[in-house]
């Protein structure tokens, strides 16, 4: 038997980086390497990374600058880059920091084993195709240990709509949607090891194709898996919500009342220039209907503020928008220059006027999320209890609308979801008595 070795990953970006990271720590757990929560006594460490700001990607050189002193302690360890800043960068990573034994990207993952045979024998391992054969047909099956209540589970990936600014096309390729069955049986083997709700996951996710009627057909085939409490979907684009979809927000139990749908602007000529392929007035009808459907759903999205071109009118268009549309969750960022996308060609906007809007934007979107939280006050909502809190006596969950909440209890276990009565609202959760 090969000996115990230790694998510490740090995963930066969005829900499906955290999704990647646990099935390359599954992978290499069949050479013999269990995970450890610091880098102190690792064998190997994998930056498992996010390319969609300079700030990000930036990061990545620092915090390598970091691991050089452990390295120099400890010649065998092992350092490896994952994720979209290994798609975009490649071999350059390897040039900028030599240190660096092992690149993979975000598709083929699934040869990590082999690479870390060619790693341990002292060689450089450098991975980044879009291979033809599908990585979840060959990563080895979910471990059947028992889990938290709450799961992501990736049903599709890539992008091609190739919006103006954005890198993800590039660095997790073309839309690939996976087999429904497997899907399913994923979804069956998380349930079965404790998982209550799942989050499918996508760049595109309601672009998903992998079952008649799309993602909604998937959704229905989900709802039928006993012991699933719950369903979420994220990342959904405008253009991809189809009549089904929205119909399933209002009559599926199981799907839960949240959406994350961005926008990016509400300027026309802004929404245009990014290459939305759609405008503010479609938008609004879309949340008509989707709220037609469902009324309580809270709404989630994302902007960027300073687009190369936007005005001080476009931006006022998008604080309209935000004002019409009212949303109870958001993330807006300041627009950032990505090599190779159409938009880094354009001319810049100065930085300050980027910050400016930034905390204008920010200020309204922070005022509606408080407002949408504080109006939860008096409601009963249903809450699926995640973990203890920090103060004894007290758990936490999620409820419906992805609010945090915490109620004083001694007969609730992690996993139950129960009935709870809103009596206040704090900084980042919501405070309930059980019912
Ligand atoms: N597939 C998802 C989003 C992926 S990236 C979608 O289409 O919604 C998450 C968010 O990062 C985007 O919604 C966008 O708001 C932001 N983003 C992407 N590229 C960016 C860039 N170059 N500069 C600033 N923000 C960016
Ligand atoms: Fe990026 Fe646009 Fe694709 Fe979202 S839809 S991943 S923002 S290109
Ligand atoms: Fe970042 Fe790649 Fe996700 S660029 S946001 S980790 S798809």
């Amino acid at each position: 038997m090969t000996a115990q070795k230790k694998l510490f990953i740090k995963t930066y970006g969005c829900q499906m980086n955290v999704y990647d990271s646990e099935r390359m720590a599954e992978a290499l757990g069949g050479q013999g390497y269990v995970e450890t929560q610091t880098p102190d006594d690792a064998d190997m460490i994998l930056l498992n990374t996010c390319h969609i700001r300079e700030k990000a990607a930036e990061k990545i050189y620092s915090e390598l600058g970091r691991f050089k002193g452990l390295k120099a302690e400890k010649p065998d360890l092992k350092i490896g880059v994952a994720g979209c800043v290994a798609q975009a960068e490649g071999e350059e990573i390897i040039r900028r920091q030599p240190m660096v034994d092992l690149v993979v990207g975000p598709q083929s993952y699934h040869r990590l084993p082999a690479m870390e045979q060619a790693v341990a024998k002292g060689g450089k391992a450098l991975d980044t195709d879009f291979p033809k054969d599908d990585k979840f047909d060959t990563l080895r099956s979910r471990p059947k240990a028992k889990r938290g209540p709450t799961a992501f589970l990736t049903v599709q990936e890539g992008c091609d709509k190739f919006c103006a600014f954005c890198v993800v096309p590039y660095t997790r390729g073309a839309e690939v949607s996976r087999p429904a069955e497997r899907i399913i049986r994923e979804a069956q083997e998380l349930v079965e090891a404790g998982v209550r709700e799942i989050t499918l996951l996508g760049q595109n996710v309601n672009a998903y194709h992998g079952h008649d009627g799309g993602l909604a057909g998937l959704i229905w085939a989900l709802d039928k898996v006993d012991g699933l409490e719950r369903i979420r979907f994220t990342t959904s684009h405008p253009n991809d919500m189809d009549d089904a979809l929205i119909e399933a927000h209002g009559t599926c139990d199981k799907l839960m009342p949240y959406l994350h749908l961005p926008v990016q602007s509400g300027s026309d000529r802004m929404l245009k220039a990014m290459n939305r392929k759609h405008t503010r007035e479609q938008y609004f009808r879309l949340i008509e209907k989707i709220r037609a459907a469902r009324p309580d759903l809270l709404l989630s999205g994302d902007f960027i503020v300073g687009f190369p071109g936007e005005t001080e009118e476009d931006f006022e268009d998008t604080m309209d928008l935000v004002r019409t549309v009212t949303y109870g969750q958001a993330y807006s960022f300041k627009y950032s220059t990505r090599p190779g996308t159409p938009a880094a060609e354009k001319p810049q906007l100065p930085e300050e006027v980027m910050t400016d809007r930034l905390h204008r934007l920010q200020a309204l979107l922070g005022e509606q999320q408080r407002a949408v939280q504080d109006s939860m006050i008096g409601r009963d909502v249903k809450v699926l209890f995640e973990k203890k809190g920090r103060e004894a006596g007290q758990m936490i969950g999620k409820s419906e609308y992805l609010h945090a909440v915490f109620a004083e209890t001694s007969d609730v276990a992690v996993g139950d979801i129960r009935t709870v009565r809103i009596v206040k609202s704090e900084r980042n959760s919501l405070g309930g008595e059980l019912r």
